[in-house]
């Protein structure tokens, strides 16, 4: 089955920071897969803007070093880099002076749709929003385009959205949690709300308990600085794990609408449980050999937690007394994330518990090897009597949509071609973002206070003793970390 690709109408996408490595990393090779996949129409224009001294053949340049260096040889065939290059432009410019503003008006063009990415330093966000209007780059159906870290708390998250609100509305404001953007991650909502199947068990009277992993191999070499601010909670738990956990938890919303769905998600972080201490487990990835270690990395003696385990509680009809676990982590076992709903036993068993005894779960891989499985017991095959295992329904998404399917654009692809087309559903809102703040604030400032030390854990480990012992001590274990 292959994907039917829907071209995206003509655009004009200014990316600030249009050298930096995010941009090289994963806006523009997105953009060329987009482009090669028939997407992006070709009189579409892509224009880098930043301080660096180039002009068109320069910025050129950049990018296609970038995607020689981000995509396979294999997927970027000459022709197709030489048609997508046509597209590039480049304005130099002075994010906070007056260099560079008046080209970028004359270059934009009326008629088509305008995006501008805001991959910069938040620093810098006022700057741009008030210049994009003085210099009237910015129309009424502009739209922009902010990355994460949506500040560091609740109060510059609100400074933050202060700024863009003074200068757009907040249906031009796409900010960007990539995770939503990821193939299983939509389809999380697919499954929930597309079959009558799960809908009926997704509750507290069937479900015992939901497990959310996101794990990591990598460190935090080279971006040990951003790091050591941030942690595993301001990084990936108030965000990514965050917006997990509201799809999984959220109502369904009455039509699959941005403010629908974002209607639905805010509830859920809203009915957030204060975590007491003792349901967080933080760690910090430790080894022996010089310069492994996160202290050496930083350099200092950082109380900073790289690994970060909890148990959650949404205090609604539908979830009450149903512990939602957490764990996120750098330097781990393997790459491996997952979101897993384990369901209770059956009320009564006519087996008896000697023939074997399994819980249904329902496992969405987020990555790698994108799919679903669910876990059902059957009759242990042979003449040995009635016996019981579990066995996978197992749906791995390439093989049940075939090798051609488009099944895994990369999260930013997705998210990008939404902008152009001006959809908001998989974007945070500005109050989704304050209210996560809003609960992961005194968290942080609880174990700040009381100068709390995160658990050394082996590099290559599935993170400190404690973590398994948050599971253990309520007759629960995590599922195995595994590519
Ligand atoms: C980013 C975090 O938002 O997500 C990184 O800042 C993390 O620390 C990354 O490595 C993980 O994203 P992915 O898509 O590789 O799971």
């Amino acid at each position: 089955m292959v994907s039917r690709v829907i071209p995206v109408d003509t655009f004009d996408l200014v990316i600030f920071g249009g050298t930096g490595d995010l941009a090289r990393r994963k806006i523009l090779p997105g953009l060329f897969r987009r482009f090669q996949s028939g997407q992006m129409p070709e009189d579409s224009r892509i224009i880098g803007a930043a301080r660096a001294d180039l002009d068109d053949a320069g910025y050129r340049a950049v990018v296609k070093g970038a995607l020689e260096e981000f995509i396979e040889k294999g997927d970027r065939p000459t022709n197709v880099v030489k048609e997508f290059l046509e597209a590039i432009h480049y304005v130099q410019i002075d994010a906070t002076g007056s260099a560079g503003w008046p080209e970028l008006s004359k270059l934009l063009r009326a008629g088509v749709v305008r995006a501008f990415y805001f991959s910069v330093a938040p620093s810098l966000f006022g700057a741009l929003a008030e210049r994009l209007h003085e210099y009237k780059c910015a129309g009424e159906s502009c739209r922009i385009v902010v990355e994460k870290p949506f500040g560091r708390d609740l109060e510059s998250a609100r400074a933050l959205n202060k700024t863009l609100r003074d200068h757009f509305d907040e249906n031009q404001i796409y900010r960007i949690d990539h995770y939503l953007g990821k193939e299983t991650v939509q389809n999380l909502m697919a499954v929930r709300f597309g079959n009558v199947l799960f809908e009926p068990l997704w509750n507290a009277q069937y479900v015992d308990h939901v497990q959310i992993t996101v794990a990591e191999t990598v460190g935090v070499n080279g971006r040990a600085d951003y790091y050591d601010k941030s942690g595993a909670m301001r990084d990936m738990v108030q965000n990514h794990l965050m917006q997990l956990l509201c799809l999984i938890a959220m109502e369904p919303p009455s039509r699959f609408d941005p403010d629908a769905v974002r209607d639905e998600k805010l509830k859920v972080i809203r009915a957030l449980e204060p975590v007491e201490p003792s349901d967080i487990v933080r760690g910090q990835y430790a080894s022996e050999k010089k310069g492994e270690s996160y202290l050496d990395q930083v350099g200092s003696d950082s109380i900073t937690e790289t690994f970060i385990a909890m148990k959650l509680q949404v205090s609604n009809w539908r979830w009450a007394g149903v512990p939602f676990y957490l764990r996120t982590g750098k330097c781990l076992k393997a790459r491996a994330s997952e979101i897993a709903i384990v369901f209770k036993d059956a009320p009564h068993s006519i087996f008896g518990q000697e023939l074997g005894h399994h819980r249904n779960i329902l496992s969405i891989r987020l990555q790698p090897n994108e799919g679903i499985t669910l876990r059902v017991t059957i009759k242990e095959p042979g003449p040995g009597g009635m016996r019981l295992v579990d066995v996978p329904l197992d749906m791995s998404f390439k093989d049940a949509l075939g090798p051609d399917a488009d099944v895994a654009p990369e999260a930013y692809e997705r998210l990008i071609m939404d902008v152009i087309r001006g959809n908001q559903t998989l974007f945070m809102r500005g109050d989704e973002v304050e209210a996560a703040w809003a609960w992961t604030d005194p968290l942080i400032e609880s174990w700040t206070e009381r100068g709390d030390r995160p658990k050394p854990y082996d590099i290559g480990s599935t993170g400190p003793e404690d973590a398994a012992v948050l599971m253990h001590r309520e007759g629960r274990r995590w599922r195995e970390i595994k590519a």
